[in-house]
């Protein structure tokens, strides 16, 4: 089938035109955007502000209390999904760094929402893995290392009621996972994951171009 593409590539202005055109980013979003980006070029590793909206309202619409982060980096993504948990709501923060993470801390406090989240530092396999096999989250957001992407997504979905949600981060890879002259490691661990998922029988799935690329995989 001819399949005729209706997004585009985003211009630095119509990226900005979108963001001002959602709910404004607030005093804590915005500073800690301006931290991260004080690191260099690592501060790429921070979704997008529209993504974090997106993810925000999503967690609200879908009514999910326990929720489960793989990748926290500076804190942005955890931020956005816990504003969009009830009060009583919980997330789960998996990361390796300390660092890192030790500014997550930070805006989390001022945010008023560190009661809600709680980060365990390590690789992120391994704290899965000693996690109680039971219906423990019914929302997820994968964005660490992508070679890990397929143990996290089993050890999550395990985890999982039916209707629970996985979100996963980077399964455009700028793009590169449809140049077959690509052929890095990074690469070929992100279009084998996406050939997991896009096979998987226990969910439906969609995959949408925000920021770097998302996948939603609802189970079934
Ligand atoms: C792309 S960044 C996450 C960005 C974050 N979601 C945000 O929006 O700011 C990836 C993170 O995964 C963490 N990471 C890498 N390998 C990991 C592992 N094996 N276990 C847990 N975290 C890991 C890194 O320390 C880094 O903070």
């Amino acid at each position: 089938m001819e399949l005729t593409t209706k997004s585009f590539s985003l211009s630095p202005e119509v990226h900005r035109y979108m963001v001002e055109h959602g709910d404004p980013l607030d005093d804590v979003q915005r500073r800690l955007i301006e931290e991260t980006a004080a690191l260099g070029r690592i501060s790429m590793m921070q979704i997008a502000p529209e993504q974090g909206a997106f993810m925000q309202m999503l967690t609200r619409v879908s009514g999910a209390r326990r929720a489960v982060e793989v990748g926290t980096f500076t804190g942005y993504s955890a931020l956005c999904i816990a504003r969009g948990l009830p009060a009583d709501g919980r997330l789960l923060c998996l990361d390796t760094s300390e660092e890192w993470t030790a500014i997550a801390r930070r805006y989390w406090r001022e945010a008023g929402l560190d009661e809600r989240i709680e980060l365990r530092l390590g690789p992120a396999a391994e704290t899965l893995r000693a996690l109680p096999e039971e219906p423990l989250f019914e929302l997820a957001f994968i964005d660490a290392d992508k070679s890990g992407y397929p143990v996290y997504y089993e050890e999550i979905l395990k985890r999982m009621d039916s209707g629970g949600l996985i979100l996963c981060d980077n399964v455009l890879w700028f793009g590169s996972v449809a140049d077959p002259g690509n052929q890095e490691q990074s690469t070929r661990d992100i279009r084998a994951f996406n050939d997991l998922v896009a096979s998987d029988p226990r969910v439906e799935r969609v995959m949408l171009a925000i920021g770097d690329g998302l996948t939603i995989a609802r189970k079934r």
